[in-house]
């Protein structure tokens, strides 16, 4: 996108009020200020037609995946006929553009940028409940492709800090790790399954409608679980789910965002 074009989206379109991005030297970092989400005016339908893109600051939407609408977040991710923007067609729902007040969102939303991902520095990985950003990542996207990013190795900022790079994971991937459904994470930073009852996270996305340790907590036992469910350590350390006493219980976010900013 031309810059020209890139600032006049960021000022005059779709803005975030108070958004604001962070420095990339820290690795603490701030989280993003998300309160008032995406403002669309009253001449929304109007702007649509023009907006290629969804920003915050200086990261453009990439990828926004709803809690609990019984849609598969991977399979979304991966599928090359959805495209959600450039532009955002009239009748995708504003809930599904937004950081906070997204109660009616009924669908991910998909940019066509994962279909072109070239001139990337870096890809954010944010975690929303309740109209804030509760936790965050941020990767090293130069050179990678479109899944790749995503690795332990690439992490240069996070609330996770400083251990979240270097832990030793169970298929630290976007793709995670799915092999029936009732073990279906992706986006998982998951230490070595070494039974339910001794594992820890820092997050992961529930893909499906069951899972093997969810199913032995009081919470969720027995349940068909209505996915995706973004669980995430709530701490600068590990968590787990709530039959591993040993840390402190992950907690489910609203919405998963990924934001990539360019080079
Ligand atoms: C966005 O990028 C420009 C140019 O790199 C920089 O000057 C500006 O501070 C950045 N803005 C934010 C909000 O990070
Ligand atoms: C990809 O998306 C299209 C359009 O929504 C849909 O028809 C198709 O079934 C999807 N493919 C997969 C593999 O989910
Ligand atoms: C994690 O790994 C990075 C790079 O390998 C290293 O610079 C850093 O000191 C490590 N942090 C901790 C807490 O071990």
């Amino acid at each position: 996108m031309e810059p020209r074009l890139r600032v006049f989206l960021c000022c005059v379109v779709m803005t975030f009020l108070c958004g604001r991005g962070t420095g990339t030297s820290s690795t603490t970092g701030t989280k993003f200020s998300l309160k008032t989400g995406v403002r669309v005016t009253s001449a929304a339908n109007q702007i649509r037609q023009i907006t290629r893109t969804v920003t915050q600051g200086n990261w453009t939407l990439l990828f926004r995946a709803q809690a609990g609408i019984n849609e598969p977040v991977y399979l979304t991710y991966i599928n090359t006929s959805v495209q959600h923007d450039n532009p955002v067609p009239l009748d995708f729902p504003t809930a599904c553009l937004r950081m906070s007040d997204y109660g009616a969102c009924d669908r991910h939303f998909r940019s066509h940028i994962l279909d072109n991902f070239v001139g990337i520095d870096q890809v954010r990985l944010s975690l929303i409940k309740s109209d804030t950003e509760v936790a965050y990542v941020v990767f090293d996207a130069v050179g990678a492709s479109f899944q790749a990013w995503f690795s332990p190795s690439r992490i240069v900022e996070s609330t996770w800090m400083p251990d979240v790079p270097n832990e030793s994971y169970h298929r630290p991937t976007l793709r995670g790790d799915c092999p029936s459904t009732t073990v279906c994470r992706r986006f998982y930073l998951f230490g070595p399954h070494t039974g339910c009852r001794s594992e820890w996270l820092y997050t992961m996305t529930l893909d499906s409608a069951s899972d093997l340790c969810l199913d032995l907590t009081a919470e969720y036992a027995g349940l068909k679980l209505n996915y995706p469910m973004f669980f995430y350590s709530a701490t600068s350390g590990r968590a787990a789910l709530s039959i591993n006493p040993s840390y402190p219980t992950a907690q489910t976010a609203d919405v998963l965002a990924l934001w990539v900013k360019y080079v």
